[in-house]
């Protein structure tokens, strides 16, 4: 059961409007800038159309010397620019860092008005996310906020994933969750030194051979089963579910992989961290031209969406016509 958030409480005159539907917009891929980057600041601009979602992000990957200039950037570029559909995210400190209370305060009472998310990382249980919803619940109420700021959690530590459906359904702030794969390979105590993606070392070998001949192995997937588990917790409380980072940046043909298997498992997106990595999110998380002819087909063949019919030899019913309809209203949200 979802707690209710203090949006429903008349808290202060002028407190926001009641909680907000879901963004309706593509979210394809979650562009990450560093906000202490005076470079990248400055292409930030030319960015902004070119991605569903832009995060300025303050916490990991920016040192510590320079968290409050990242702040400072982020808070620069929400002021400077007029975002239009894209929207706008930052991923703040861990709630025990001693930034993070800098980093809620200050933007909300900055650019509140602008930010769509705020990302959190390190989330372990809802206890976090109920933290988060006070905590906004003040600020917007003290800065007259005209719409309330939603949560993504990060599920990216073993206790996390042990609450993954309490984080899911703690708050109706709450937007989505990404999978961290970095961070949760340290908290499970993981040999790998990756960023996600696959391992070589982590593969199944087939049966011995009769005549002893080499035995052929293939690669397993290690993020299975918290996808799996993070996807029925996001979709069994309407938010939405994401892949996070993909660290290897130089090989692409690996972070397609990735994202297209977080795409077929259901998710909406992922995190780019390179510009050539935002083109891959947007090819993978739109339906592919084939996919869609042929989803429209069973729509055409079943228009009620009961019954059964068979098209190139495949069996269609009310089922198929649900997942057809899937990909068909993703595919007009894209042309839109
Ligand atoms: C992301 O933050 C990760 O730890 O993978
Ligand atoms: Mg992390």
């Amino acid at each position: 059961m979802k707690l209710p958030s203090n949006f429903y409480k008349p808290l202060a005159i002028g407190a926001p409007e009641p909680y907000r539907e879901l963004p309706v917009a593509l979210e394809r891929m979650i562009h990450f800038f560093p906000g202490h980057n005076e470079k990248v600041r400055a292409r930030i601009g030319e960015m902004i159309p070119q991605v569903d979602v832009l995060l300025g992000n303050l916490e990991d990957a920016v040192p510590a010397d320079a968290k409050e200039a990242a702040r400072r950037g982020f808070i620069e570029v929400a002021k400077a620019h007029d975002f239009g559909q894209t929207g706008l995210w930052t991923r703040i400190n861990p709630l025990n860092s001693p930034w993070v209370l800098d980093d809620i305060a200050e933007i909300v009472a900055e650019v509140g008005n602008k930010l769509d998310v705020i990302m959190l990382p390190k989330v372990e249980g809802p206890w976090d996310i109920h933290y988060l919803d006070q905590l906004l619940a003040q600020l917007e109420a003290r800065h007259g906020l005209k719409k309330p700021i939603l949560i993504h959690a990060i599920l990216e530590t073993a206790q996390g994933v042990k609450n993954v459906e309490d984080i899911a359904s703690a708050s109706p702030r709450m937007h989505g969750m990404s999978l961290g794969p970095a961070d949760l390979a340290a908290s499970r105590k993981m040999k790998t030194t990756r960023v996600g993606g696959g391992h070589p070392y982590y593969r199944v070998l087939e049966d011995p051979h009769a005549d002893g001949s080499p035995r052929a192995s293939a690669q397993q997937d290690l993020w299975h089963y918290t996808f799996a588990k993070m996807v029925d917790a996001c979709v069994a409380n309407g938010i939405s579910p994401f892949y996070g980072p993909f660290g290897d940046i130089q090989d692409l043909d690996a972070c397609e992989q990735q994202f297209r298997n977080a795409f077929l498992m259901g998710c909406v997106g992922a995190w780019s961290l390179h510009p050539n990595q935002i083109a891959i999110a947007k090819r993978v998380f739109s339906p592919e031209p084939s996919e869609v002819l042929f989803a429209k087909k069973i729509l055409e063949a079943m228009p009620d969406g009961t019954g059964v019919a068979m098209i190139d030899g495949k069996m269609q019913d009310d089922a198929t016509w649900k997942q057809a309809k899937v990909i068909v209203d993703l595919a007009k949200k894209v042309a839109a």
